[in-house]
């Protein structure tokens, strides 16, 4: 395997994996405070969810030749990136509909492509992790659902939701391909499948008219059917804002990386005990062996 290529794996992987659990930060913040006990077990799951994404993906990272721990002190020392779009405040219920709906959405458009990526062991978890993220994505868009067949109150959350989460969902796919420094050498290995502005460009075509079916309206003026092109034409997006909360000033950087490095040392314990009950089993076993 050339170096060039087994290195660019590892920083995708990394970062996928890293993405995957810093995600469940923003919605543990809903657990306790879902709506009903029905949302709030589909929340449990769904959290659940990612963690185990993160585990395919930091095995399949392994298998590259790294060790999970350094992959883990490189997030917590903030040497390694994730996506940004979690460091954006969940501050409403409706922010829990908008997150399924548009992030495991627009996760989705990244990742079904993904499948087929020239690595196996990375294509092989994202089968899995597809199906589980389109589940997410129905959640979502059902919680938004039930808020707008609500209140005009519940209504107005809704739209405040997708007003703070649209643009930055479009910036999920990463830099303009013209400004995208990995896309060109990521397309000739086959580790990626479609650019950055073809996927975000299928990500708006589809979801329109979702949000047309729950009656709320996408914050984008230009945003407009295109005859001849037969896309959606949108706006420019706000590069200096993507590229600042990358740089680590986003509302929720600080918190997200804390938070991670404090679930890291108070489950010291944990990794702690399951290594001492493996040596117990291992040894007898080597007893009974003999
Ligand atoms: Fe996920
Ligand atoms: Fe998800």
């Amino acid at each position: 395997m050339p170096d060039d290529y087994r290195k660019t794996l590892i920083r995708q992987i990394a970062q996928h994996a890293h993405s995957e659990i810093v995600g469940m930060l923003p919605e543990a913040n809903w657990v306790t405070r879902a709506p009903s006990l029905k949302r709030k077990a589909i929340a449990l799951a769904k959290i659940q969810d990612e963690a185990g994404h993160g585990l395919y993906l930091y095995s399949a990272c392994e298998t590259l030749g790294v060790d999970r721990d350094d992959l883990l002190e490189e997030l917590h020392s903030g040497k390694a990136k994730y996506s940004s779009i979690f460091n954006y405040p969940t501050l409403t219920w409706a922010d829990m509909g908008a997150v399924g709906w548009l992030v495991d959405g627009a996760a989705i458009m990244n990742q079904v492509p993904l499948c087929r990526t020239s690595y196996g062991p990375y294509g092989r978890a994202m089968v899995r992790v597809c199906k589980e993220e389109s589940f997410h994505q129905r959640q979502g868009y059902d919680t938004l659902l039930a808020l707008v067949r609500g209140s005009e109150e519940q209504k107005k959350m809704a739209q405040d939701a997708l007003n703070r989460w649209w643009w930055p969902s479009l910036m999920m796919f990463g830099p303009a391909d013209a400004d995208s420094k990995h896309t060109a050498q990521s397309m000739a290995w086959k580790i990626k499948r479609f650019t950055n502005d073809e996927l975000r460009q299928k990500f708006v075509d589809a979801t329109v008219p979702q949000a047309e079916l729950l009656g709320l309206t996408i914050p984008d003026p230009d945003l407009k059917w295109n005859e001849e092109r037969g896309h959606y034409d949108f706006g420019e997006i706000n590069w200096d804002e993507f590229y600042n909360v990358i740089k680590g000033n986003g509302a929720c950087n600080k918190q997200r990386v804390h938070d991670r490095k404090a679930a890291w040392d108070n489950g010291a314990w944990v990794r702690e005990a399951a290594t001492a009950y493996q040596e117990k089993k291992s040894k007898s076993n080597n007893t009974v062996a003999a």
